[in-house]
């Protein structure tokens, strides 16, 4: 099959009319996919600017030679509604907008003669269809924001083609499932080529023959090694190839067992994020580039080592790069909380079918969500939903986000929404106090987001405090062994509803913000990843920061063994991992608990104790003031009054000089961080004379 992209040139509407879709009238403007049918502001807009019913239109020549072709249109996704028609006539119209749809235009155009293709959109909130007949909490926009083909095959042609492929070590074993649709073919030919295009194995089958193949010496796709193959199938008839149909896959086998994830048999803790598929301005409407940047700032800015496609199917673009660099992938069907009536629910099922076909060869895609994200429990729907996606991938296990405990259980793994974390208790609940089978899976599908809400221009305490309870959920889930992983809600901040975000249309929800640019938080998750050195602290160490002039709690955020941390140019100490409250998380953050470090010691003015006690009185003090010491503490001081015959008012200009520094030279803090010995990375914090914006451009090309 042809693919011939049709990205460019449609002529747009926002108003659909009969007279539009045939042809006549002029255009409002000519638009490119992806397209969206508003350009919203970045904030304080109301989802009634994309919600209206649009139409595209574009003339397509068809040339002579395709006479006895099949041709179809494809669209990558038309969010809500779609109707296309050629030549005004109506032919087809999809319900939902998160996955793609394919017509059939042979019997409506003339080989030699142009075709106008008009596609009416509906982007209303009100059509019976997920994810809509309730509230939602992120905006749905509209228009055709993936990308349109025109598919041209000969009669006979490859509709679908599913890969099973299994590995038992090296030993691997293709099977090729294949839709063929038209009059017949004699065969079929497959081919598995790897990364480098080298052929690996091929055959020649009969069609009653099962297409299977087997190859020596595969490599498994894994998250730190996703190789990849490709699977050619090629029908024969009359000893020439007539269509051909190519898909990547890899060898790998994932599955949630009742102590937790296992990819390839081995134990691996997924940890993840949730990712929304919006930008600012532009909705949906992003090309592939963008789409593969936020898997790579998921995989290498962020380590983490899964997604969650939160709340539908999302970019094969980005599916494809979660293939390529090894990213796991929980998709889901669309839909929020709510479950509408019969239609509804027809068209909630066809998105399971659609999902599961057109996402099953990738690799990367571990399990199926079949639920409408926190509904509650509908045993004959859910039935349904299950029943079709174990019908089409019998491979992958399903689950399915609920947001309460010990729920109807039809899915494969209990996928739930754990919000229980407030910052002062554990940061999860146990599987045992939530899932009803303890003998299947337990994963946690979100965790934090609205339980506290924080916007990049919050203050330094509010934003650490979102770093540590990203923390916490990440140590507790990462020292519960029976739990298979967590994704943390969510990766950025996104346009939401009235009824949700800060007033403002904002949801400010991410461990970035909406244009992908860091929040502290995310620094919990960078010092996870392998490869590019870390080192992010969560203060500016400017006391004017903090309530009271105290430097509160303050972290260190690394991927090093240890950073060293200097006060203008004197050493103060050597902080590891091993100094984090976190003990179960992989490179956590790290507190500073020291401003002084062995200075006071070397003042011959003290005695080796009494310098001891002046640091631990100082240090404390310069982290939480000294109005409310703890007894331990006091005790201390009454030692240094007692025994060493000091005052009160003495403190006041040892603080100063090791701790406030008024008056003293300017206050600059500096940090090497140290891998294997050697120092990778370095940061400096200290007073600014000037402040400089710095843009760096990601891409040279378009
Ligand atoms: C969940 C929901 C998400 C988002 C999140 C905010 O209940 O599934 O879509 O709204 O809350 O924390």
């Amino acid at each position: 099959m042809e693919k011939i992209p049709q990205n460019f040139g449609w002529e747009y509407t926002g108003v659909a009319t009969e007279a539009f879709l045939r042809g006549e009238g002029a255009a409002e403007e000519t638009v490119d996919m992806p397209h969206t049918v508003a350009l919203t502001p970045y904030d304080y807009f109301d989802e009634s600017i994309y919600q209206k019913v649009c139409g595209y239109r574009k003339r397509i020549a068809v040339p002579a030679e395709w006479a006895g072709k099949r041709v179809f249109l494809y669209v990558g996704a038309a969010a809500h509604a779609a109707t296309v028609f050629v030549d005004g006539k109506e032919l087809f119209t999809h319900l939902g907008g998160y996955t793609a749809f394919r017509v059939e235009l042979t019997d409506h155009i003339t080989p030699g003669e142009a075709a106008l293709i008009s596609i009416k959109v509906d982007s209303r909130e009100t059509l019976d269809i997920p994810p809509f007949g309730n509230v939602v909490d992120y905006m749905t926009y509209g228009g055709i924001y993936r990308e349109v083909y025109l598919e041209v095959a000969e009669k006979t042609y490859i509709e679908d083609l599913f890969v099973i492929p299994t590995a038992d070590g090296s030993r691997g074993k293709v099977e090729a499932r294949l839709a063929v649709d038209g009059d017949g073919a004699d065969g079929v030919k497959l081919t598995v080529s790897d990364s480098d295009g080298k052929t690996v194995a091929k055959g020649k089958y009969s069609f009653s023959e099962k297409l299977a193949l087997d190859i020596d010496g595969v490599r498994l796709w894994d998250v730190d090694s996703p190789v990849l193959y490709t699977l050619e199938a090629s029908l024969i008839k009359d000893g020439k190839i007539i269509d051909t149909y190519k898909t990547r896959f890899g060898f790998r086998s994932a599955e949630f067992r009742a102590d937790g994830f296992y990819l390839n048999g081995r134990k691996l803790k997924i940890v993840g994020l949730n990712r929304h598929q919006s930008y600012p301005y532009v909705g949906y409407a992003m090309p592939e580039s963008m789409q593969k940047l936020d898997a790579d700032i998921l995989k290498y800015e962020l380590g983490v080592n899964a997604v969650r496609t939160s709340h539908y199917p999302q970019s094969q673009h980005f599916i494809d790069r979660c293939d390529e660099i090894g990213l796991l992938v929980f998709t889901e069907i669309p839909g929020w909380q709510h479950i509408g009536g019969e239609k509804w629910k027809k068209v909630a099922v066809n998105n399971v079918r659609e999902m599961v076909t057109q996402y099953r060869n990738h690799p990367s895609v571990i399990l199926w969500g079949v639920r409408i994200n926190e509904s509650v429990d509908d045993d004959g729907f859910y039935r349904e939903t299950n029943r079709a996606a174990r019908e089409l991938d019998p491979t992958r296990q399903t689950g399915g986000v609920r947001c309460f405990k010990k729920g109807s259980f039809l899915e494969d793994v209990y996928t739930y929404n754990d919000f229980s974390h407030d910052g002062t208790n554990a940061g999860c609940e146990t599987k045992k106090a939530v899932t009803s089978d303890m003998k299947r899976g337990y994963l946690v599908s979100e965790y934090n987001g609205h339980m506290f809400p924080t916007k990049t221009y919050d203050s330094e305490e509010h934003r650490t405090e979102h770093a540590l309870r990203h923390a916490a959920v990440l140590d507790a889930v990462a020292g519960a062994d029976e739990i298979a992983g967590s994704f943390g809600w969510c990766m950025f901040d996104y346009n939401t509803h009235r009824d949700f975000g800060s007033g403002d249309r904002v949801c400010y929800h991410g461990v970035l913000d909406m244009f992908r640019n860091p929040k502290t938080a995310s620094y919990v998750y960078s010092s996870m990843r392998e490869g590019e050195p870390f080192l992010e602290l969560s203060s500016s160490f400017d006391i004017g920061e903090h309530p009271a002039g105290n430097r509160g709690r303050n972290f260190i955020f690394t991927n090093a063994d240890s950073v060293r941390m200097y006060k203008n140019g004197a050493f103060i100490r050597e902080f590891t991992h091993a100094d984090s409250p976190y003990k179960n998380l992989k490179n956590p953050p790290i507190e500073i608990d020291d401003y002084i470090g062995g200075r006071i010691e070397e003042d011959p003015d003290f005695k080796p104790d009494q310098a001891r006690i002046i640091r631990e009185l100082l240090n404390y003090s310069a982290r939480f003031g000294s109005s409310a010491v703890p007894a331990r503490l006091k005790l201390k001081g009454a030692r240094l009054i007692l025994r060493y015959g000091m005052k009160f008012d003495d403190m006041y200009p040892i603080y100063g000089k090791y701790i406030g520094n008024w008056g003293y030279a300017s206050t600059e803090f500096s940090f090497e961080a140290v891998k294997d010995g050697k120092v990778v990375t370095t940061k400096t914090r200290s007073p600014a004379t000037s402040v400089c914006l710095e843009a760096v451009c990601g891409r040279t090309e378009l």
